[in-house]
């Protein structure tokens, strides 16, 4: 079944031209096909011929994601997949880049605008360094990165990922990119209801569509987005005020905040952590530590380890790795994040993995939040393997800081 639904507008988003929707939906449509139609593909071609080949050449069946993948590589059909894959991405983008760039002087006057109306605060700090890991590449292709800054009070990288991911997760993610975190604070909601967090903190909110749910969910809470990327907050803390909900953005790394000790009693990040890297990790969960209060959680949705899936998934999967610059993507699926967790002052009992259900596909929630053809649309929908979000639940990390630790002698 078609996803019909469409991206909700909201003051700071860029809007388009005809010609460029034209453009923008292709690219969707584009996507969904290779989704849809060629993805699938990949499973026989792999059983009747590279898997068969593959053990001719070396007397034994492919054992892991890397045997496949070097039986793939050389496979046409697998040639044409990824080739596919990887232009539909650089025209997505591209599609939403030229209307971007048409409108920025509106769109930084728009979100200066929006932004004195509201009473939360935007904190950007003079001369803030953001790490390599995200300024060394173009990650998901996505030209400019999240810190690229082309002019003063620049939005530009903001309101290019705000359209781009709409078209990335092909509407899958709800009308407002916002179903991680909704979904976050569903599962929050069903499994402690007695949790009241006074005050959130995002770690790596991008433009924010994971923290409005926060919010909206917790009005009473004091909640804060933060982010490396300046033009990302900037665009964030515009687009909450076109939404009238009162939240707080700052320019800060995850690995070392401004805030004091046993802030917050909730620390969550929706698909940082793949983002970062084998060093940067530690560190997110170890300030994630020391900012909580007791008795605080911790949450991370991300993708889900590797060992939780077979071999063909993790290959399917990982060709993120390979043909979308997202090079921590495959290495942080390989990672024991319990024992980080652990290492960062967690005790290991307090820790483990669940899965959150997609907010958009429970009928519940879409009937608070989303229109039921939304979530018709995606409940109807079988998702391969590979895909976004498969079996349509986010992976969520989840540790609690005891109430009273013990203090080492
Ligand atoms: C995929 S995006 C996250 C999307 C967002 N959480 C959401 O749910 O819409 C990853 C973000 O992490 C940010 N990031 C990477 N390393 C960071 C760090 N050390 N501290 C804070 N933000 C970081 C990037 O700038 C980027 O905006």
């Amino acid at each position: 079944m078609l996803n019909t639904f469409q991206q909700a507008d909201h003051p700071a988003l860029p809007k388009a031209t005809a010609d460029e929707a034209a453009r923008q939906e292709f690219t969707k449509s584009f996507k969904g096909f290779i989704q849809s139609t060629l993805l699938p593909g990949l499973t026989p071609i792999y059983q009747t011929r590279v898997a068969r080949k593959f053990e001719k050449d070396h007397g034994r069946a492919p054992a892991d994601r890397r045997d496949i993948r070097s039986g793939m590589v050389g496979d046409i059909y697998f040639q044409h997949y990824a080739a596919a894959n990887r232009i539909a991405q650089e025209l997505l983008w591209e599609s939403v880049n030229g209307s971007v760039d048409r409108q920025l002087p509106e769109l930084i006057a728009q979100a200066k605008a929006l932004s004195a109306s509201t009473k939360a605060q935007l904190v950007i700090p003079e001369g803030f360094t953001p790490p390599r890991y995200v300024t060394a590449l173009d990650i998901h292709c996505m030209p400019g990165g999240y810190c690229s800054e082309v002019c003063e009070d620049d939005v530009s990288v903001g309101a290019l990922y705000d359209r781009g991911v709409y078209l990335y997760s092909m509407g899958y993610t709800g009308p407002n990119n916002d179903d991680m975190g909704r979904s976050v604070v569903n599962y929050i909601k069903r499994h402690m209801p007695d949790f009241k967090p006074r005050r959130i903190l995002d770690m790596g909110c991008t433009v924010g569509h994971s923290t409005l749910p926060y919010k909206e969910l917790f009005p009473e809470a004091e909640v804060w987005g933060i982010d490396v990327g300046g033009p990302c907050v900037r665009y964030a803390h515009a687009r909450a005020a076109g939404f009238g909900l009162e939240v707080n953005y700052a320019q800060m790394s995850a690995e070392e905040t401004t805030f004091p000790d046993a802030h917050f009693d909730l620390v969550v990040s929706h698909i940082l952590l793949h983002e970062t890297s084998g060093k940067a990790m530690p560190k997110i969960f170890a300030e994630a530590h020391r900012v909580l209060a007791p008795g605080g959680l911790m949450i991370h949705a991300d993708l889900p380890p590797f060992d939780l899936m077979d071999p063909f998934t993790q290959f399917i999967l990982d060709n993120e790795t390979w043909y979308n610059n997202e090079p921590f993507w495959g290495a942080m699926r390989d990672m024991d994040q319990i024992a980080l967790a652990e290492k960062a002052g967690f005790n290991r009992a307090d820790v483990k993995f669940d899965t959150a259900p997609m907010a958009v596909m429970e009928f519940a929630a879409a009937a608070e939040g989303y229109s039921q053809e939304a979530s018709e649309a995606v409940a109807e929908r079988e998702f391969t393997a590979g895909e976004f979000a498969p079996g349509g639940g986010w992976e969520v990390l989840i540790a609690r800081k005891p109430l009273a630790q013990k203090i080492a002698a």
